[in-house]
């Protein structure tokens, strides 16, 4: 059994964030939606998991996140609690289960703790989305913010590109940003603004913000795992740095494998019974 199974680990917790914050200590956040990929980043000791709804392009091919269902968002957080000892694990409400009425915001949220086990959620918008926050909150469930680029809004918006560019619409991201403390968000992603806006959001607030394509000065930083791993080839925002070349090694090895096969190279004696 992997050493890290059998230690004695100290859970990460929405306070535990809250003080890193405090000592400026770095948050380490990354995705993911499957029970081998948690182990890794556990093992890894990664502050926070996101099971975020990115799932709906990573693992199922869409082309937005307005696709994924509760019912699927479940089944990819409880595949993730199940691996994970130590990080914080939050999971995205899905488009379509918590706008515009709050009491379906409560059920879904709930649903997603009491099926998956998971410790917080994470959901997109502002002051639209302040009566959902609230009542979320009411039941004791945390929660994660999301402001900037909201992909869960694409279709108004119709554009990836960097968002909160102009005075006005950055005057209301700072406007969210503070709401969103102010009624208990534990957590702030600001996803794809500019630098110097996050950084005047994160020396705002006091709870921590965690950004990507957003810059240094955030609390944190996130990116979805199978990009910094060079896993989806297709997607390069300026913002993303590659870890590993994932993709080539995956190919490489599965044509050194086809080629084994073919070439009566596997199995050999040793590899049979
Ligand atoms: O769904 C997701 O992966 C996210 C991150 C990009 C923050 O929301």
């Amino acid at each position: 059994m992997a050493q890290y199974l059998t230690e004695n680990v100290q859970k990460i917790t929405t306070n535990t964030l809250q003080k890193m914050r405090n000592a400026n200590e770095p948050i380490a956040m990354l995705t993911a939606y499957d029970y081998s990929t948690a182990i890794l980043l556990d093992m890894a000791k990664i502050d926070v998991v996101l099971v975020g709804d990115s799932a709906a392009n990573v693992m199922a091919g869409y082309k937005t996140t307005l696709p994924i269902t509760l019912d699927e968002m479940i089944y990819h957080a409880s595949s993730v609690v199940r691996a994970v000892n130590r990080a914080l694990v939050v999971v995205d409400l899905p488009f379509g289960t918590y706008q515009g009425n709050s009491k379906q915001a409560l059920a879904s949220a709930i649903r997603i703790m009491k099926e998956s086990g998971a410790d917080a959620i994470k959901l997109e918008g502002g002051a639209e989305v302040i009566e959902s926050i609230d009542r979320i909150l009411s039941a004791g469930i945390p929660v994660m913010g999301h402001l900037g680029l909201t992909p869960q809004s694409i279709n108004k918006f119709g554009t990836y590109a960097v968002r909160a560019t102009s005075e006005e619409e950055a005057a209301v991201l700072m406007e969210n940003a503070k709401l969103l403390e102010e009624h208990g968000c534990f957590s702030l992603v600001l996803e794809k603004i500019p630098a110097t806006l996050a950084a005047k959001v994160t020396g705002s607030l006091h709870i921590p913000t965690i950004g990507i394509g957003a810059g240094m000065a955030t609390s944190g930083q996130v990116l979805v795992f199978h990009d910094m791993m060079g896993i989806t080839q297709q997607f390069s925002p300026r913002y993303l740095r590659r870890y590993l070349n994932l993709s080539e090694e995956i190919v490489g090895a599965i044509e050194h494998y086809i080629d084994d096969v073919k070439n009566h190279n596997f199995p050999n004696e040793s590899e049979q019974y």
